[in-house]
């Protein structure tokens, strides 16, 4: 089998997001140093060595920034600061440091769509009145009706309800998110400069690339009269560019504007789309003169099941390619229902009611959701293009689908009038050891409170526990770096339920995702996510292969 081609830790490669592995760290609830409940950056700091052994390529950070938390950070303040219960700027060139001494890069989330309510311009717009130029950055509208009484639009926000918020004035203001993430004006040239001044600001401090809330929303249709748009999900809207909120055409101008700030750095400094839509669009932002790559969500939202999966891989490679990007795959993030939990659950399952029932209807099956994430994970790790893992699911953490109502600090759950439960079920602190008041997550609690069952879960457990999740991941990272990954795969012949691939030198991938087990091409089985049985791969598992000749 070929040799590595790189040293995959040199800091100068200019190449190394094209097939990294990245590892999502949600900051408040990651590690807390402080004890007070809450995940910050000397907690993080500490534990950089867990993730240079678990051996990721690279770190995301979501939101560190000063924030009211009206929704977990992603309403920002002030993009150039560190919200002081996390940390403070010297601690976060600490964080970098640390990083690159380990050889894992560091990428930030940057969230553009909207600030919040209390950043420095939003308050300078609403104390300076209607049709004053501070109000331009954002979207202000007079309401209509006969005394402006009714929204601007029949736009609807993202969490529930009108995405208009009357101020004590009269006039309106447009948030495709909550009230307190005011949506900024794209066509303002102090905003498109501000968030070029953002992005030098963090490239000069080291940081090697960035994640995009939200890339599709910015560019927006503003021209009078508003255009009717009575949907929020943005998966539903025609895809010809000429939505009036979502994926337009000149939203590409933006992220040209971005690239040009990012070649400014040597290495150029790169980043990564979020943005939910049809596979076919979504490679635009990944363009090399755009943001380099975008989340593939495909698999996110497929079932546990072969020709899903297939039909994913496939056209994302090849879109992927013909736009000059690499595939970016992830199984979860902060956003949506554990992974371990979803396949253990009946396909088809309606995951917002299930958190309704506190996981209780239907039931999850535990050992089979764990099982299948096993094998999922040498799928992910084994499939062309970069890779992201979110923090926790390497201990094989479940959604924690029982939090009590009073808990919840999504602001979903009172934006839908209770009728969603919302996200905080994956953000729940992770476990480090199997005692302690927060399970070594920090000397005092945890500020999403933590199910018994995570002390089986802890880093500490399963450290050195040859079959324990954490030690498959650090096997199937471990190799994956010593096996030659070349931008593309060769399908196998298999059965229907089982899919079998070679990328390049020998190095063959079988995942059965059927009730049959199923054959293995004839070589050294280099990792298996479950004991084959008579040299055959069980229901639900995933093995690596290594034929040679
Ligand atoms: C993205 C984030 C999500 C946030 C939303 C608004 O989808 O991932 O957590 O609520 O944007 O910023
Ligand atoms: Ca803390």
């Amino acid at each position: 089998m070929a040799v590595p081609e790189r040293d995959r830790t040199d800091l100068t490669d200019p190449t190394w997001w094209r097939d990294a592995v990245v590892y999502q760290v949600y900051p408040r609830s990651f590690a807390d140093g402080n004890g007070d409940g809450i995940g910050d950056f000397a907690g993080l700091i500490d534990r950089i060595p867990y993730l240079e052994r678990l051996g990721v390529d690279a770190i995301w950070l979501s939101p560190f920034y000063p924030s009211a938390l009206a929704d977990g950070g992603y309403d920002v303040d002030d993009y150039r600061d560190v919200d002081p219960r996390i940390g403070t700027l010297q601690q976060f060139d600490e964080v970098v440091a640390a990083s690159h001494a380990a050889g894992v890069r560091v990428i930030v989330d940057i969230v553009p769509n909207h600030s919040s309510d209390r950043h420095e311009w939003f308050r300078a717009a609403l104390a300076a009145g209607p049709g004053s130029p501070e109000r331009d950055r954002y979207v202000f509208r007079d309401g209509l009706g006969e005394h402006g009484e009714l929204p601007p639009s029949d736009w609807v926000s993202h969490f529930g309800g009108s995405a208009w918020t009357r101020v004590p004035d009269g006039q309106w203001y447009l948030h495709l998110f909550a009230p307190e993430q005011p949506d900024w004006n794209w066509e303002h040239e102090e905003v498109r400069e501000d968030f070029h001044r953002t992005l030098r600001f963090w490239s000069d401090r080291g940081v090697d690339g960035f994640r995009v809330d939200v890339a599709h929303a910015l560019a927006k249709d503003l021209g009078e009269p508003l255009r009717s748009h009575p949907h929020v999900n943005s998966m539903d809207i025609e895809i010809d560019g000429t939505n009036p909120l979502f994926d337009r055409d000149d939203v590409h101008e933006i992220y040209r504007g971005w690239r040009r700030v990012f070649e400014e750095y040597d290495p150029p400094r790169t980043a990564v789309a979020e943005a939910w839509v049809p596979v076919e669009r979504r490679v635009l932002y990944a363009k090399p003169d755009e943001l380099g790559q975008a989340f593939e969500f495909d698999l996110v939202k497929a079932d546990w099941d072969a020709a899903q999966f297939r039909e994913v891989i496939v056209d994302s490679l090849e879109r992927a390619t013909a736009a000059g990007a690499s595939s970016t795959w992830t199984f979860s993030n902060h956003d949506v229902v554990r992974h371990a939990s979803r396949f253990g659950l009946p396909a088809g399952t309606d995951l917002n009611a299930w958190l309704l029932s506190d996981g209780a209807e239907p039931v999850e099956d535990v050992a089979l959701g764990a099982r299948r994430a096993r094998a999922a994970v040498l799928l992910l790790l084994a499939l062309p293009g970069s890779a992201y893992v979110y923090q926790g699911e390497e201990l094989g953490l479940r959604e924690v689908a029982d939090l009590a109502r009073d808990d919840l600090e999504d602001p979903i759950w009172l934006r839908s009038q209770h009728t969603e439960k919302g996200r905080d079920g994956c953000r729940v602190p992770l476990p480090w050891t199997a005692e302690g008041p927060s399970f070594g997550f920090g000397t005092g609690g945890a500020h999403l409170p933590q199910p018994a069952w995570f002390a089986e879960h802890a880093a500490s457990v399963e450290d050195g526990d040859a079959g324990s999740m954490l030690e498959l991941y650090r096997a199937a990272l471990a190799l994956r770096h010593t096996l030659h990954t070349g931008p593309a795969l060769q399908w196998q012949d298999s059965a229907a339920e089982v899919l079998h691939f070679e990328r390049s030198g020998g190095w063959h991938v079988v995942v059965n995702l059927g009730t049959e087990a199923a054959p293995l091409p004839a070589g050294e089985v280099l990792l298996a996510s479950a004991p084959l049985e008579d040299g055959l791969l069980p229901s639900d598992a995933a093995a690596w292969v290594r034929v040679s000749g």
